[in-house]
């Protein structure tokens, strides 16, 4: 098999000022790609603004004999993720990788927290990703190719303790990118999502220092530079990954029941077929919302 590289490809890592986007522009450069490295460089939960971090991940590569160049713009705003594609086609004159990355947590549970945190985690989170998306998209249709790797989580997935704000952004992004991967099918644009588990500042706040130490965002990388190939031909699926551990997760739906609708359909009804309803044996993924309403007019019929 060929080695997988990005001679000639533009990437944009929103967010590579540190952690896992910085681990991804370091690979991206490595093998061969001119890397656009983003960082707003605030503070994890959000506050501030810094242009170092994104600087020094620029300075790394070009030491390491690689092409980068940095910009400090919010991925937050329309007006500044704009500006953050823009670098690369000034820079560099196309964009052919967007991996949305960017993230800042505001922990708090439910009752405690403040709607501002509420709404800046979504901002940051699920606008920024829909905002670097959609400015990076014309782009990609024009040139019929396109690689798009967003970032959500298992607090989303399957839920965290004080995390009702970035659960919200992090599924709403695997909805994002289930229509984008529809949206770009025909362009040859691939939106995927990554979920990933490393020790980083963010993590630092809820993981003992040991296992920060022990899940490199370096293992992440490399699940997430396949991603964004030329090799890769996946599109709308969600990939897990985390200290040598990879895997895909999906959206399962069962079977279910099929009552019949010329008659009264009660509570009661549903109640004495809970069991079969709730079921996922012999359950299947669905590629699409028209493939899924399909099936429930076939099987009415
Ligand atoms: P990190 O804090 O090291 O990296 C996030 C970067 O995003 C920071 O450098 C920060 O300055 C930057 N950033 C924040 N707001 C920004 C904005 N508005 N515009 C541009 N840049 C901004 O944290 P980490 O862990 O590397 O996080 C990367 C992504 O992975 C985030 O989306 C996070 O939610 C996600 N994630 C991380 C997990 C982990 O185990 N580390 C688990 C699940 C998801």
């Amino acid at each position: 098999m060929a080695e997988i590289r990005f001679d000639g490809r533009v990437a944009v890592v929103t967010g590579a000022g540190g952690g896992l986007g910085r681990a991804y522009a370091l690979l991206l450069a490595a093998r061969g790609a001119k890397v656009v490295v983003n960082d707003l460089g605030g503070t994890f939960d959000g506050h501030g603004a810094d242009s170092t971090p994104a600087q020094k991940v620029v300075d790394e590569i070009k030491a390491d004999g690689g092409e980068a160049v940095a910009n400090y713009d919010s991925v937050a705003e329309w007006e500044s993720a704009q500006k953050i594609i823009q670098t690369a086609i000034d820079t560099y004159g196309r964009i052919d990788i967007l991996i949305n990355n960017a993230g800042i947590l505001r922990d708090k549970s439910l009752m405690k927290m403040e709607i501002a945190d509420y709404l800046k985690v979504i901002e940051v989170h699920l606008n920024g990703t829909y905002f670097c998306t959609k400015a990076a998209f014309p782009y990609m249709r024009e040139q019929n190719y396109g690689r798009i790797v967003s970032t959500a989580s298992v607090a989303g997935l399957y839920g965290n303790f004080g995390q009702t704000n970035y659960g919200a952004a992090k599924m709403g992004i695997v909805g994002l990118m289930n229509c984008v991967a529809q949206e770009g099918a025909r362009y040859g644009i691939l939106a995927n999502t990554i979920v990933p588990t490393a020790g980083t500042r963010l993590t630092a706040t809820v993981m003992p220092p040991d296992i920060v130490e022990k899940l490199k965002p370096e293992y992440v990388a490399p699940v997430v530079a396949y991603m964004c190939s030329e090799q890769f031909q996946e599109s709308g699926k969600i990939f897990t990954a985390g200290g040598g551990y990879f895997s895909r997760a999906a959206i399962i739906e069962g079977p279910g029941v099929v009552l019949d609708i010329t008659a009264e359909i009660t509570p009661d009804m549903i109640a004495e077929k809970f069991d079969a309803i709730k079921s996922l044996e012999g359950g299947r993924e669905y590629s699409s919302a028209t493939e899924q309403t399909g099936v429930i007019l076939s099987k009415m019929s």
